[in-house]
């Protein structure tokens, strides 16, 4: 069979992304670390036979001291963009306090990224928070986004020469979701009215912050958006797949979309949306990532042309799997960039794919079994780097500028 070569436009950027906490390491400040070594936790997963300890981020990948070592990787690997964050609760330990430190600390981060040639996107925020922000009662309160609108004009205007993209927030349907509404991520709450003010004050957050980055940054501001594949199942499921669609997909963007330069997808999932709820679509074994998710590259393609009608530059800012053996990876890449390239021969204007992660990481509540990596660590062995071959892979894809299939 001839190959089929699907070339990708002129300055597509290609990489990998992460965040602060899940890489870091030694990040003490924050609510998750408070939460992860709270008894109250300690003691829900011992009543679920586990040892807390495999929960705890600790070191994480030490990333915040091998930044160069997993830079010069990524650069090795033909990426020209990277994605990570800043930790608010390290930039402001205690209120007010700024620890100039610190931000030095991430100016040479960025400036090592910048001399590998690694456009950098940054998130300002990405699920944790400093815990004095905590105890005032976080995102909770709208008067709060104040503590954090201030956060971001002392870091932006210090890091601002270093950065090509700001991320203001991660996904914060996903933050409200899991933290005020299942009640699986700190501060465990189970409240709609809670989860439903965090979307609200977010978004007041972000529409606030996000004029003032570009007016004194002048780079591209946005949010990275959890943007699904719904798909209508059973009686009246065209009305409950719509409803879904609204929340899930629309709310937000729309609510921030004149504040954003461009739009930031995070691709995971596919849903069948029915009266009786949402459910994961059916799939066989082979189809499914470690942590049981259905693998839908398809979706991506349907996703993509929604947000075309904003009218953006659209970044993929994240789409992985966690694949420990690695033989799902490769094809997993290289289906879903087949269905990016169907969308942006379709109009959708995507510059940009990044694979998450660049590094096996903190995965939440999961801890550290689940392996997204284009680069595994090795916990037993002082958390070697190990590229994996789909990096390798994926690295041709990077270096071409296109997919042969
Ligand atoms: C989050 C990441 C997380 C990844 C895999 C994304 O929704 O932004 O922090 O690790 O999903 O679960």
């Amino acid at each position: 069979m001839p190959k089929e070569i699907l070339k990708f436009p002129v300055n597509f950027l290609w990489g990998a992304a992460g965040s602060a906490y899940q890489t870091e390491g030694g990040n003490t400040n924050t609510d998750w670390w408070a939460w992860e070594h709270s008894i109250k936790r300690m003691d829900e997963l011992r009543a679920r036979g586990k040892d807390p300890e495999d929960y705890f981020c600790g070191i994480a990948c030490d990333f915040y001291n091998r930044y160069e070592e997993d830079f010069g990787l990524a650069q090795h690997l033909n990426h020209n963009c990277i994605r990570f964050g800043v930790e608010w609760s390290r930039i402001e330990p205690k209120e007010g306090f700024f620890d100039e430190a610190v931000l030095d600390h991430y100016e040479k981060m960025l400036q090592a990224a910048q001399a590998r040639g690694l456009k950098v996107f940054l998130t300002l925020h990405h699920f944790t928070l400093p815990i004095w922000f905590r105890k005032k009662g976080g995102f909770e309160r709208r008067e709060n986004t104040e503590y954090f609108i201030r956060f971001v004009k002392k870091t932006a205007k210090r890091l601002e020469q270093y950065v090509d993209f700001w991320l203001t927030f991660n996904e914060p349907e996903v933050y409200s979701t899991y933290s005020y509404l299942l009640g699986v991520f700190p501060p465990q709450k189970k409240s709609i009215w809670k989860s439903w003010a965090i979307v609200d004050n977010l978004i007041y957050a972000h529409n606030k912050v996000a004029p003032i980055l570009k007016i004194e940054t002048g780079k591209p501001v946005s949010i990275a958006f959890h943007l699904s594949d719904l798909q209508p199942s059973g009686v009246l499921g065209g009305l409950a797949r719509s409803l879904s669609h609204y929340f899930v997909n629309e709310y937000i963007i729309r609510r921030t979309i004149n504040n954003c330069d461009y739009i930031g997808v995070n691709y995971y999932n596919h849903h069948h949306v029915g009266i009786l709820g949402m459910r994961k679509n059916s799939h066989s074994k082979h189809e499914q990532t470690d942590l049981g998710w259905g693998i839908h590259p398809e979706g991506i393609e349907r996703v993509l042309l929604n947000v075309k009608k904003y009218n953006k530059p659209i970044y993929i800012t994240e789409n992985g799997l966690a694949d420990s053996k690695d033989n799902m990876r490769e094809k997993y890449i290289k289906d879903h960039l087949f269905f990016v390239h169907r969308a942006i021969q379709q109009g959708a204007d995507v510059r940009g794919y990044l694979y998450w992660s660049l590094i096996d990481n903190f995965e939440w509540q999961h801890g550290f079994w689940p392996k997204f990596g284009l680069i595994e660590i090795d916990r037993e062995d002082l958390l070697r780097r190990k590229v994996r071959y789909s990096a390798t892979k994926f690295a041709e894809i990077c270096k071409n500028n296109r997919l042969e299939i």
